[in-house]
């Protein structure tokens, strides 16, 4: 069942065209990757999907309703998460800000409403189940800062999962993260997905030949690829390899031998 379908979304900033005609569909537990050049739109289009900007053509709809008004099923980690490593605040306090809403219906004096001060122990619980998807319940009192880049990004997927999302969104989450946190990462979405739907930016071809069910190219339009797992990729019947993908991804490559395109 479609859970997110795009249909004929075109959009620009001011006058320039950033995608054109995207016609996509999510099913549930996809695992999709969005693949693409800098500048190629992609960024555009999650935040087209939150909702973020506004929508000027074509349409989205997630669970059969206007995106602002599914928010509450996505969860969302942005591109480039850079937190200030000195300043001094807690795991446990970052995810809390997934919270949304947390103090919504709580007998709560009306300045602690504005200021969120003080979690309940409800919070907290959630924020500490979030942390233990993710492996980072022991850090919860530690301070961010002291945490490694790939630790750090999975307190960001802990926030995302707080508010219990179906569909998590991810930009380029391992961008800046050593080989090892990467794959972490990658395994970690990997579990995740058995229960919820995964649609990540990477640039990462491994990660698309690894985990991905589906794989959309964009750059202003879309080509759309569903994936094989049997070493290589199949479009639509015709042969799809590694060699193609890292071309797809912008990068110039010797033709592998034995690659089979
Ligand atoms: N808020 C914005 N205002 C104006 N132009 C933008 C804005 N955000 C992105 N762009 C432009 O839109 C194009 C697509 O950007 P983006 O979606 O970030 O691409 P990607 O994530 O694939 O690198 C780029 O040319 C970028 O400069
Ligand atoms: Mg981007």
């Amino acid at each position: 069942m479609a859970i997110l379908e795009i249909k004929n979304l075109s959009f620009s900033y001011d006058k320039q065209k950033v995608l054109e005609d995207i016609n996509l569909s999510v099913d549930e537990k996809d695992f999709l990757a969005i693949i693409g050049p800098n500048g190629g739109g992609k960024s555009t289009l999650l935040k087209l999907i939150l909702g973020i900007h506004s929508l000027k053509m074509g349409s989205i709809s997630i669970y059969d309703n206007k995106p602002s008004k599914q928010l509450s099923h996505i969860g969302y980690v942005p591109q480039n998460t850079n937190i200030n490593t000195n300043f001094p605040i807690r795991v446990i306090d970052v995810v809390m800000m997934g919270h949304v809403d947390h103090h919504k219906n709580k007998k709560l004096p009306y300045w602690k409403k504005i200021f969120k001060v003080g979690y309940s122990k409800e919070d907290i619980s959630c924020a500490m189940g979030s942390l233990a998807q993710v492996g980072m319940d022991k850090f919860a009192y530690q301070k961010i800062g002291s945490l490694s880049g790939g630790q750090r990004q999975r307190v960001m997927i802990a926030r995302a999962l707080c508010a219990n999302p179906k569909i998590l969104l991810l930009d380029e989450p391992t961008s800046s993260i050593d080989v090892d946190g990467q794959k972490q990462i990658y395994d970690l979405l990997k579990e995740l997905n058995r229960s919820i739907t995964i649609i990540v930016v990477s640039h990462d071809i491994s990660v698309i030949l690894k985990y991905a069910t589906k794989v959309a190219h964009i750059n202003k339009i879309l080509t759309f690829h569903n994936v094989d797992f049997n070493t290589t990729i199949k479009p639509d019947g015709g042969h799809f390899c590694e060699v193609e993908m890292l071309q797809m991804l912008g990068n110039k490559v010797e033709h592998k031998k034995g690659c089979g395109c």
